[in-house]
């Protein structure tokens, strides 16, 4: 693959749980070159104000652009997404792709009831950026915060008793808040980088308390489908621009462990603050070791 040919691509999170975002990039687009900065520094972002998010999220943008020549940007960050896409578009000159509207996108797919259970960040429940992405698509989408979680992720508790009961206490409650407004939900939508690594817990929640007939949406994959769709029309609609298309082009497929590492050597990474926790607990989102991490600082 010629340097010239491979499009570089922006990933931005508040802190490493948009790797699950990369991830499922990389499965789509593996021949992409990937930046990625987590903002370690100032997480969490789900308890912060629009203003301090949207700041906090444009200077990482402009990180991505203008120092590391990212020529797309895909915001991994639900909270940032939900508060900030606006913000983020006006800042940088590149395009934009965030996680809110594939989420919706997917919940639509999938739901035929057309009610969905949105779990997410206080502020990101706060923006109904989700309900209000359902909304446009015809669904109604039940909110609510599950804030316990990005700490228990972060210890690393992905399979453990109490991150389980954490999960049915707030699972019974949004079923009691449909059931109060007399809605079916047939979808849930995992609004939070974090929450993919919960996946199989939260499914398991679902089997053995109920009820078992939903289904679970991941917006990372969701995104990077979308992100490849973009890419792909982007490209080949452009004269000139074909043979760039065949060198990311989406496969879908999940890779041998030996492809993916190799496709993992396409990543960079930085993030604000302590690279070596990045680098030990990235790769459980990533899949796959993230490589040596590099620090940057963008202030305060
Ligand atoms: N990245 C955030 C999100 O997806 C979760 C962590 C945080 O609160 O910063 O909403």
């Amino acid at each position: 693959v010629k340097a010239d040919t491979t499009p570089t691509i922006g990933v931005f999170d508040s802190g490493f749980g948009g790797l699950t975002v990369l991830r499922a990039l990389l499965q789509q687009m593996p021949h992409a070159r990937y930046v990625f900065l987590g903002d370690t520094a100032r997480l969490p972002y789900g308890s912060k104000s629009r203003r301090t998010i949207a700041k906090y999220a444009a200077e990482s943008a402009q990180f991505l652009i203008n120092e590391q020549g990212a020529e797309y940007l895909v915001i991994a960050c639900n909270t940032a997404s939900a508060l900030a896409l606006d913000a983020i578009q006006e800042a940088v000159p590149v395009p934009v792709l965030g996680v809110i509207e594939p989420g919706a996108q997917a919940a639509r797919a999938a739901s035929q009831t057309g009610d969905v259970l949105v779990i997410a960040t206080d502020a990101t429940v706060q923006s109904h950026a989700y309900a209000n992405a359902c909304k446009a698509l015809g669904l109604h989408g039940i909110e609510r915060a599950c804030p316990l979680l990005v700490p228990l992720v972060e210890e690393g508790w992905t399979d453990n008793a109490v991150t389980a009961e954490v999960i049915r206490i707030y699972l019974d409650q949004l079923q009691a808040d449909a059931a109060a407004e007399n809605l079916h939900p047939d979808t849930l939508v995992l609004g939070c980088t974090h929450y993919p690594l919960l996946r199989p817990l939260i499914e398991k929640v679902l089997i053995e308390h109920g009820p078992k007939e939903i289904r679970v949406i991941d917006s990372a994959e969701a995104t990077a489908e979308r992100a490849a769709k973009l890419f792909h029309q982007q490209n080949s609609g452009a004269p000139g621009r074909g043979h760039r298309e065949a060198n990311f082009a989406s496969r879908g497929e999940d890779p041998d462990s030996q492809t993916r590492e190799a496709n993992c050597a396409q990543v960079h990474c930085f993030a604000t603050d302590s690279v070596e926790k990045f680098e030990r607990l990235g790769s459980r989102f990533l899949g796959c070791p993230t490589g040596p991490v590099e620090l940057v600082d963008l202030g305060g």
